[in-house]
């Protein structure tokens, strides 16, 4: 008792019974009085933020950035410069189940990083796909519609999911890297991570590369096939959790290769008139043999969190959180996300969430917003409050303004995708697979599609021909073969049914 810390309120004051309430007499009624008592329970109420609207299950870990090569000559951010190590964390996530769903479902994976540079956290919050299901930020709500539960049956709804990708043609390439192996990697570190959009990076003489960003795993790949993984679940539905902590903890660090693609500014028009594709379409990649992969460094996750819901479930990750060097593209989802995650932030943890321990940049922060909730903190220079002022507060840095941006054009509501072509590259993923490869992927369909109505059926087997005719003949024979040992199945269920 003599060394261990007095238990307090939150005011400070002593505790004396942390055991028994206040009572009238032995059995008595319980006294308004014990304020000790209303402080605990009232505390507990207020011990969740609501979950993230996506992406609610996730895994966290502190790591370092390393740069080991040169690519200075595209970028003056100062975390890519060679031989920088830069603090960061990483979240990885499932999109669909809610906090308490199951690791070793089949879903895309979030790949969160945020890297506490010298000016400022940069974050990049990405998945572990190359691309998307939609083109347009007017098409995310309706999409992850699809992935939550049905308002009424409160379930999830193959039909709803295969509704909209076979009407939103552009998700094939998404729909058949979710249904391919890499659907389920067995835990985090055996995935690759990507920005997914198309970013950019801007260097000292004003000049501007597009950019993609790649992480590509040491582990290797390593993937369950749907029976494994239901096993899995079946013994544990936190089997991410288990793997990355324990991972970290035996010091078996796990690490990613970081590279980039790059793309001059001004080739972007060339690439879609050789091409078909934008070089901004979040559906699409940028063929590596047209734009190879260039080597930054590597990324090593190497700390666990001492407290989830302090580190893991506060972090909160922004695509608007860029440093010098590095910005932004016209790809529309990414503008969209701009908008979307600090508005997200605000309203599940609060104003000032960029104030919280995993949040806060390890460079100085020095702003005038004031007031709200969680505001922490004294001001260090209290008359410097507005702007300009006399009393030295913050200035601006015109030397960090990035270059302009060459946009141009009417203002209007344009449908580039009903013009892209959205088959080749879900054709020339379809024709990287063995035949293994490709047999799962039609089962993991088939079994995917189980309870579709038939026309929803027939027109995403439209889609899977276009790609390739195997792929849609491969799907349809998958189905016939399911159907039929679903009918055996159900009759022996019936005939042992009838003899007892
Ligand atoms: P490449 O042959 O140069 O690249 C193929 C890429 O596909 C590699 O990055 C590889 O990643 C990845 N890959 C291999 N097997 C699978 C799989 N089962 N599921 C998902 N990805 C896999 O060809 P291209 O660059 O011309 O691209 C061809 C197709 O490859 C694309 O249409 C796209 O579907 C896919 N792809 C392309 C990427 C790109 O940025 N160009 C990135 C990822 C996929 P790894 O080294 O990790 O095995
Ligand atoms: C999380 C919106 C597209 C990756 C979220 C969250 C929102 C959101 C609101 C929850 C944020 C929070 O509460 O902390 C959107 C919108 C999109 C979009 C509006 C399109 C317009 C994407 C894309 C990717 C992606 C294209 C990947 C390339 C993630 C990840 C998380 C997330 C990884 C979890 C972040 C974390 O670990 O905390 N998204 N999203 N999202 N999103 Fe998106």
């Amino acid at each position: 008792m003599a060394d261990r810390p007095r238990l307090t309120t939150t005011a400070g004051a002593p505790v004396s019974s942390n055991q028994n309430a206040k009572t009238v007499g032995r059995h008595g009624p319980v006294l308004l009085e014990d304020f000790q008592l209303i402080e605990k329970l009232a505390h507990q109420n207020r011990e969740r933020v609501p979950e993230r609207v996506v992406h609610a299950k996730g895994w966290g870990a502190y790591g370092t950035l390393n740069v080991t090569e040169d690519v200075s000559r595209y970028t003056r951010a100062k975390v890519l410069q060679p031989g920088t190590k830069t603090e960061m964390f990483a979240r990885f996530s499932t999109v669909a189940g809610e906090q308490g769903a199951a690791d070793a479902e089949r879903d895309v994976r979030g790949f969160s990083l945020k890297f506490y540079t010298e000016e400022g956290n940069w974050d990049l919050v990405g998945n572990n796909t190359p691309v998307f299901f939609v083109a347009d930020p007017y098409k995310f709500p309706d999409f992850i519609h699809t992935q939550k539960r049905h308002p009424r049956t409160n379930l999830r709804s193959a039909t709803a999911m295969w509704d909209f990708w076979s009407l939103c043609p552009e998700s094939l390439h998404q729909v058949t890297i979710l249904m391919s192996d890499r659907g389920i990697p067995t835990d985090p570190s055996r995935m690759n991570g990507y920005g997914s959009h198309t970013f950019s990076l801007w260097n000292d003489q004003g000049e501007r590369f597009w950019v993609k960003f790649h992480f590509k795993t040491r582990q290797g790949h390593a993937h369950f096939v749907n029976e494994e993984a239901e096993k899995v679940i079946a013994k544990s539905r936190e089997s991410y959790q288990e793997a990355l902590y324990g991972m970290i903890e035996d010091g078996r660090f796990p690490k990613w290769d970081m590279f980039i693609q790059v793309m001059p500014e001004d080739e972007a028009a060339a690439f879609e008139e050789k091409t078909g594709w934008s070089a901004f379409d979040l559906t699409k990649v940028w063929p590596h043999g047209m734009y190879p992969l260039i080597k930054v460094g590597e990324m090593e996750l190497n700390r666990n969190p001492e407290n989830y819901f302090v580190e893991v479930e506060q972090s909160a990750f922004n695509p608007s959180n860029v440093v010098p060097g590095i910005g932004f593209s016209p790809d529309r989802m990414l503008q969209g996300r701009l908008f979307s995650y600090p508005d997200a932030h605000r309203y599940r943890i609060g104003t000032h969430y960029d104030a919280l321990a995993v949040n806060k940049p390890r460079s100085p922060v020095a702003h005038y917003h004031m007031g709200g909730e969680m505001t922490l903190g004294l001001a260090t220079n209290p008359d410097a409050y507005y702007e300009p002022n006399s009393f030295g507060g913050p200035v601006e840095d015109p030397s960090v303004e990035e270059p302009p941006h060459r946009y141009a054009g009417d203002v209007a509501r344009y449908d580039f995708r009903g013009t892209a072509d959205h088959y080749s590259q879900p054709r020339a993923l379809f024709e990287l697979f063995d035949d293994g490869e490709k047999q799962r992927l039609f089962n993991n369909i088939a079994g995917a599609m189980q309870g579709v109505p038939q026309f929803i059926v027939d027109r995403q087997l439209a889609h899977f021909d276009k790609a390739h005719p195997d792929y849609g003949a491969g799907v349809r024979q998958a189905i016939s073969v399911q159907t039929r040992d679903d009918a055996e199945a159900s009759l022996s269920t019936s005939h042992s049914a009838a003899a007892e």
